[in-house]
């Protein structure tokens, strides 16, 4: 069941077999000289359909905005300081508290909003004490069917920013996206993140330690099936949990 497309009186009725909800979460931001911008937010929100279109789960528009300061220096990266994404998460779990949801799972696609997701989390605990959801943060590039996938494929040649995993699952997802273009070096430079400026001159097509250039539309379609099937068992081992 997707949240956008129902009726409040079919979340009503859902709520009687599930308490249950999916919420991609994401990030608009450089994905390097071939991914597309949404990268971080399609990629979790074509896997929470894919387990949408398998079981009887309910998923929340995707969060298409997160925590991506250090990429600024790239025209078309939209950030929200860490301060804004902990409050809208916070507004989002309490909106779905009062409707009775008691198991809230983030599924992530952006390494930078995992510190405040957490700390969302840690305050909504605090906060709410006994009466707080169940709350669960994962990624979907590291379930264990998704992280053999990309070693076997790519080896070394993941890296961690515009890797070709994602690109590939973008790609997957949005076929049209596909890009040919010359991306040199191969590999890109590995190194630590400081602020959007230093990232663009360290950095400077927005890639960290990957080569993007090996993603194809057909590894996406397997990190897909993979994916799916990691957030298929983990979401519902969430439910099942005490
Ligand atoms: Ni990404």
């Amino acid at each position: 069941m997707i949240l956008q497309q129902s009726t409040w009186s079919d979340v009503e009725t859902y709520l009687t077999r599930s308490k249950g909800v999916i919420i991609p979460i994401g990030s608009t931001e450089q994905h390097g000289p071939n991914g597309p911008i949404g990268t971080d937010a399609i990629c979790p929100e074509v896997v929470a359909m894919g387990v949408e279109a398998a079981d009887d789960v309910l998923v929340a528009p995707t969060l298409a905005y997160g925590m991506a300061q250090h990429h600024l220096a790239f025209p078309g990266t939209v950030s929200l300081k860490p301060a804004t994404l902990l409050l809208m998460l916070k507004d989002v779990i309490s909106s779905l508290l009062r409707h009775g949801f008691e198991r809230i799972y983030f599924l992530n696609g952006h390494g930078g909003n995992i510190a405040t997701i957490t700390a969302a989390f840690s305050d909504v605990y605090a906060e709410l004490g006994s009466e707080a959801p169940r709350l669960k943060l994962q990624n979907w590039f590291l379930g264990p069917r998704v992280r053999k996938l990309s070693k076997e494929l790519y080896g070394d040649s993941e890296g961690s920013h515009a890797t070709p995993s994602e690109i590939s699952l973008a790609w997957h997802a949005w076929p049209q996206a596909v890009k040919d273009v010359e991306i040199s070096p191969k590999i890109a430079p590995r190194g630590v993140i400081r602020d959007a400026e230093d990232y663009r001159r360290q950095f400077h097509d927005g890639r960290i330690g990957s080569d993007p250039s090996l993603s194809t539309v057909e590894h996406g379609a397997r990190i897909y099936e993979a994916s799916v099937k990691d957030v298929r068992e983990d979401y519902s081992a969430f439910l099942r949990g005490v």
